[in-house]
């Protein structure tokens, strides 16, 4: 179980638990987390899932598969942490995780 903050374009912020397994973009969709669309269902194929992962994170969370690198291309605003949430796997090591979502998403 992780405690992740999801945080929308314009500063409001989403805390909510996520089960071990489930991906960052399915806890999103689960509590209803405005800004995150995952049109594809997690198959890494749409990039509607994009969210920038806090700096501090990016140890945790780990670097984008080459597939998933080819996706973001299709993404806006793609920053270096850019990820799509569908392909981080939640964990207890992530508890505590922050990330924010992209204006062109909300
Ligand atoms: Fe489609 Fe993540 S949900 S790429």
């Amino acid at each position: 179980m992780a405690k992740i903050t999801y945080v929308e374009h314009d500063g409001r912020e989403h805390v909510v638990e996520v089960r071990n397994g489930l991906s960052v973009m399915e806890g999103a969709i689960r509590n209803n987390v405005p800004g995150i669309d995952a049109d594809c269902g997690g198959a890494c194929a749409c990039a509607t899932c994009h969210v920038y992962v806090d700096e501090a994170w990016i140890g945790e969370t780990g670097s984008a598969s080459p597939m998933e690198e080819s996706m973001l291309d299709f993404a806006e605003g793609v920053q270096p942490n850019s990820r799509l949430s569908c392909q981080i796997r939640v964990s207890d090591a992530l508890d505590g995780l922050v990330v924010r979502l992209p204006e062109s998403q909300h």
